[in-house]
C-alpha cells in the first residue's frame, strides 16, 4: 500500500521589487538568509499577530518582513535606538561614516531607515520604535508571532533580548535569531548562546539552519 505524502511547503518569496530594494539596503545580511527571514516572516504571519525586530539599522531586514506582513495584514514592530551597535562606533569594523549625524557626532540610523522603508513602499507595514530594547520589551504588553533577534551582538544585549522579548512569543511563534556562530573563529558568540539556552528550555524546537539565521519555533512555555 503507498502512503500518501504531504506536498513539501513552496518556499515563499518577496515580491521582487522588495528583494531589489533589500539588496541595494545598506545592511549586512546576505541574499540567502534574508530568503529565509521573510520565509519565516510568512509563516509567523498566519498567526495573525505582530512581527518584532529588534535591530532595524537602516531597514535592510524590516523590508522583508514588511512585505510577509503586508500580504498577511499584520504589523512589523521594530526597535532600535538607531545609534549602532558597539562594532559600528568610529574606528570600528562595521562603521559607516555616511549614517553619522552631524548635529550630535553620533551615528544615526533612523533618516537611512525611514528612506529605506518609504522608497519601497512598506511604511504603511511596519511602526518604528526609537528605543533601547529592554526599556521597550519591559512596557510591551502583547503577543508576538515572530521575534528576530539581530541588536546588539554583547552577552548584555543578547541576553537582555532574549529575555525580554522570548516571554511575549505566541505558542507556534517564530524566534529568529541573526549571526548564530558556533566557531569562535566566525565570530561573536552572544547569539549562539541564547540559541544554545532556547533550545535547553524545551520550549523552543529548530525548524531552519541558513548560514548564521536560526529559526526556531515555540512548543511549549518558558525561556
Ligand atoms: C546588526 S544591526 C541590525 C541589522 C539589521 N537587522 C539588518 O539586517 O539590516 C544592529 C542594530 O541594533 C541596534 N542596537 C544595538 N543594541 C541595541 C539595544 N540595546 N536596543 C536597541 N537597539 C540596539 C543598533 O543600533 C543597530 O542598528
Amino acid at each position: 500500500m503507498t502512503q500518501a505524502r504531504r506536498a513539501p511547503e513552496p518556499v515563499a518569496q518577496p515580491g521582487p521589487a522588495t528583494f531589489a530594494a533589500f539588496e541595494a539596503a545598506k545592511g549586512f545580511m546576505p541574499a540567502d538568509e534574508g530568503l529565509a527571514l521573510y520565509g519565516a516572516a510568512v509563516r509567523a504571519a498566519r498567526l495573525g499577530l505582530p512581527l518584532l525586530e529588534v535591530g532595524t539599522y537602516c531597514g535592510r531586514s524590516t523590508l522583508l518582513l514588511a512585505d510577509a506582513a503586508r500580504a498577511a495584514d499584520v504589523t512589523v514592530i521594530t526597535v532600535d535606538h538607531h545609534r549602532g551597535s558597539e562594532e559600528q562606533q568610529p574606528g570600528w569594523e562595521y562603521h559607516d561614516p555616511d549614517v553619522v549625524d552631524p548635529h550630535s557626532g553620533l551615528m544615526d540610523t533612523l533618516p537611512a531607515f525611514r528612506r529605506t522603508l518609504h522608497d519601497a513602499g512598506l511604511e504603511e507595514h511596519v511602526v518604528a520604535v526609537v528605543g533601547r530594547s529592554p526599556r521597550v520589551a519591559a512596557v510591551w504588553g502583547g503577543e508576538l508571532g515572530m521575534v528576530f533577534v539581530d541588536g546588539g551582538h554583547t552577552d548584555e544585549h543578547a541576553t537582555a533580548d532574549y529575555e525580554g522579548w522570548a516571554p511575549h512569543l505566541a505558542q507556534d511563534g517564530l524566534l529568529v535569531i541573526h549571526d548564530v556562530f558556533p566557531d569562535p573563529a566566525d565570530g561573536g558568540r552572544a547569539p549562539y548562546r541564547i540559541y544554545c539556552r532556547a533550545l535547553g528550555s524545551g520550549a523552543f524546537e529548530e525548524i531552519s539552519v541558513t548560514g548564521s539565521l536560526r529559526v526556531l519555533q515555540r512548543t511549549g512555555p518558558g525561556i
